[in-house]
C-alpha cells in the first residue's frame, strides 16, 4: 500500500509493511530503509538521467512553473539505487575524507534520495559540484524556498537542526513530504525528526486537513479512507493519516 487516494470512502488494512510506505517516510541513520519501495519513477526531464517519484516530480515541476525556473535551475541528483548511494560514499570517502563524508553523505540505507522523494537542486552554472551544488539564499533559488512548502517540499537539512540530522546543512536538498505536511513543518520550524515526533501528541487540524498519527501495535488494522484522504508510515513506529475535512 503506497500513498492511497480513493474515489469514494473504503476500508483500508494495514500491515507491518506499511509502517516503511508513504512519502511522510523518516529516514536516517536511525531509521534505514526496509525495502525497495516500488515506487512509480519519472525522469525530471525528458533528456535527462535524474529520477524521482512521480507524484514528486509532478508538483516540483509546478513549483518551477510558478516561479518560471526553466533552465536556471539544474537537477543535480534526484531518486539512487542503493548501489549509486554506495559508490558516491566510497568516492566521496577516498576523494573528500570521513569528517567531510560523514557530513554530507548519508549511510547506504539511511540516504532519502533512495526514496525517490528527495532531489538536489543547483543554480544552473558551467560547473556544478554533484555533492554540493549551488542553490544560494538569493534570486531565483529563494524563490523557489518561497514556493516549496506549498508544493509538498521542504529543506531538509538546516544549520539549526544538525545535531539532530547529524547531517551538515544542505541548502540544495529538498524533500518531498505533501501538502500540508510541508507547510506544517516550516511554519513551525520542525525538522523531519521533530515533526514525526510532534505527530504523536495528538490529533490536530491545519488549513482544510485534519492529521492523526495511528501506531502499530502488533496487528493488522483496518481504516477508512474517504476520497482525498492519505496514509503513510513514518518507517518508524507507526502511520499518518492525512484526511481532507473540508
Ligand atoms: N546528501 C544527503 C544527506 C544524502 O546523501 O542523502
Ligand atoms: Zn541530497
Amino acid at each position: 500500500m503506497d500513498k492511497i487516494r480513493t474515489k469514494q470512502i473504503r476500508k483500508i488494512s494495514l500491515s507491518k509493511e506499511d509502517i516503511y510506505k508513504g512519502n511522510l517516510l523518516l529516514v536516517n541513520q536511525d531509521y534505514f530503509l526496509h525495502e525497495d519501495l516500488n515506487r512509480k519513477l519519472v525522469k525530471c526531464l525528458d533528456s535527462l538521467d535524474v529520477l524521482l517519484d512521480k507524484e514528486v516530480n509532478k508538483y516540483l515541476q509546478l513549483a518551477l512553473k510558478k516561479i518560471k525556473a526553466k533552465g536556471k535551475i539544474t537537477f543535480v541528483s534526484g531518486f539512487r539505487l542503493r548501489e549509486e548511494q554506495e559508490k558516491i560514499y566510497a568516492d566521496s570517502l577516498r576523494e573528500s575524507g570521513e569528517e567531510f563524508t560523514k557530513k554530507y553523505v548519508a549511510l547506504p540505507g539511511a540516504s532519502e534520495h533512495e526514496t525517490g522523494l528527495a532531489i538536489d537542486l543547483g543554480l544552473t552554472m558551467d560547473k556544478i559540484d554533484f555533492i554540493r551544488p549551488l542553490f544560494p539564499h538569493m534570486g531565483i533559488c529563494e524563490e523557489f524556498r518561497k514556493v516549496a512548502s506549498q508544493y509538498g517540499f521542504i529543506e531538509r537539512y538546516k544549520k539549526d537542526k544538525e545535531k539532530i540530522t547529524k547531517i551538515n546543512a544542505e541548502e540544495w536538498h529538498f524533500r518531498y513530504v505533501g501538502y500540508p505536511h510541508a507547510k506544517i513543518i516550516e511554519q513551525n520550524n520542525f525538522c523531519l525528526e521533530e515533526y514525526i515526533e510532534f505527530l504523536k501528541k495528538g490529533k490536530f487540524s491545519f488549513d482544510e486537513y485534519e492529521i492523526e498519527y495511528i501506531p502499530y501495535e502488533n496487528k493488522k488494522l483496518v481504516i477508512e479512507l474517504g476520497k482525498d484522504d492519505t496514509i503513510s508510515g513514518n518507517n518508524c513506529d507507526g502511520y499518518i493519516v492525512t484526511r481532507k475535512v473540508k
